[in-house]
């Protein structure tokens, strides 16, 4: 098998898997919101009678507890949602006037009866896929051994009681492995729809803390490309400016000694060519920094590779970006995973670095992972740049060093497509 086709087999396995993980824990957040409706309608039958007043506030709690697990796994399935809650009051009525007037506690309402019932019904019949491939597939291996009311297949829908039956059930286990393999990853956003039309936070209050995000990323970003725009002239200052000015210099030396000593003009022009040829180099070297045209050419793939073959510690790079991305979403992936790789190599005394980059529907996720001591605090440029650029995007950055190691930088990246 050849390495993409490998590559792909991986890819969809993995999926599968991880889609399996998520369905698991939406069908334990959804059995949650089904025993938390039980709560939520007990407390407002004691209500009626006046001492569920004082267990309301108790309830919304929970709810709000279940609600963020929810939102947590949300995000996690690549559909961002911040907690929406403003201060929950003590007293009693003041609990009662936030019920009616945050939007936020009757959206959570809302979401755990549809949570609790759809969401709990779809988990668990995508989970009967891989369920079903152990038990179907090994189906001939225990149908004789167990009692006859249990040998039985779909669920208990069809009796088996001949061989002929048990490996006409096993032969259905492929099946089941497609239906895991190429349908369930695509039931996860579909299984979670509940939360992600009710557990954001409602639309206007959305508005007002998206615009302090904007205004907040935008003057990171505006800083990024100062700083930016410092590196390259302070780039081109100390580099080419610098051997530009030694061209001069020589040349009006060589035009002295051209006529007084040709042999001595010619060793200064010898110069002046190595200098001219530096020059140029480290135009070259700061022009690729702007945008290396390897990224143009090649996409995310190309480039990655080559930034992995220059590093100095061992890297491991699997990339699956199709279709691609923004030029400036792969251009912020690319200068984080180079900042990450110079790192790796200054300060981590690393062995092995492994870089995945990956495309799940309209998200951009990078991890960039060393062995090394760990330790890694934004304390410098490089890794404050990182998280600026990736800010401006409304991308996510995680860094997790702990001392001891390893190093892991995640990043999640929007690129609408
Ligand atoms: N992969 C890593 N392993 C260990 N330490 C790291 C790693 N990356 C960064 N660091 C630490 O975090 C600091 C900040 O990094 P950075 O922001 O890139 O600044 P700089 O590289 O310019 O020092 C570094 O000085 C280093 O001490
Ligand atoms: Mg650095």
């Amino acid at each position: 098998m050849s390495r993409t086709a490998r590559t792909r087999v991986w890819t969809v396995l993995r999926d599968a898997l991880v889609a399996t993980k998520w369905l698991a824990a939406g069908l334990g957040t959804g059995l949650a919101a089904l025993a938390a409706c039980a709560l939520v309608l007990g407390v407002a039958a004691l209500s009626l009678v006046g001492v569920g007043l004082l267990l309301i506030r108790p309830a919304l709690l929970a709810v709000r507890g279940l609600a963020d697990l929810e939102r947590r796994r949300l995000a996690r399935i690549g559909h961002d949602t911040p907690s929406p809650y403003a201060e929950l009051p003590h007293a009693p009525l003041e609990v009662l006037r936030a019920l009616r007037d945050d939007p936020a506690n009757r959206r959570d309402l809302a979401w755990l009866p549809l949570h609790g019932l759809y969401g709990s019904i779809l988990a668990s019949l995508a989970l009967q896929a891989p369920v079903n491939i152990l038990r179907e597939g090994s189906f001939p291996l225990w149908w004789t051994a167990v009692p006859p009311v249990e040998s039985n297949a779909l669920n208990g829908f069809v009796h088996i009681g001949s061989w002929t039956g048990a490996w006409l059930v096993a032969a259905s286990a492929p099946l089941w492995a497609a239906l895991w393999l190429f349908v369930v990853p695509r039931l996860v956003t579909p299984q979670a729809l509940p939360g992600i039309r009710l557990l954001p936070p409602h639309p206007d209050i959305d508005l007002s803390e998206r615009v302090a995000r904007l205004t907040a990323t935008r003057a990171a970003a505006l800083d990024a490309h100062a700083v930016e725009l410092r590196r390259i002239e302070r780039a081109l200052h100390d580099g080419a400016q610098n051997r530009l000015v030694g061209v001069a210099v020589l040349v009006g030396a060589a035009r002295q000694a051209l006529h007084r000593d040709p042999a001595q003009a010619d060793a200064i022009l010898e110069r002046v060519q190595t200098s001219a040829e530096d020059a140029l180099a480290e135009l070259r070297t700061v022009a690729r920094s702007i945008l290396p045209p390897v990224l143009e050419n090649r996409g995310l793939t190309g480039a990655l590779s080559a930034l992995a073959a220059d590093s100095p510690v061992p890297c491991r790079t699997t990339v699956d970006v199709a279709p691609r991305c923004p030029a400036s979403v792969e251009s912020t992936a690319y200068f984080a995973v180079a900042e990450a790789l110079t790192n790796a190599a200054k300060h981590s005394r690393a062995t092995a670095i492994e870089v995945t980059v990956r495309r799940a529907a309209d998200r951009l996720r990078v991890t960039i992972t060393d062995n090394g001591r760990g330790g890694a605090a934004e304390t410098g440029s490089g890794l404050v740049g990182i998280r600026r650029r990736v800010d401006a995007h409304d991308g996510t950055t995680t860094i997790t060093s702990p001392t001891g190691g390893p190093t892991t930088i995640d990043l999640e990246l929007p690129c609408g497509s």
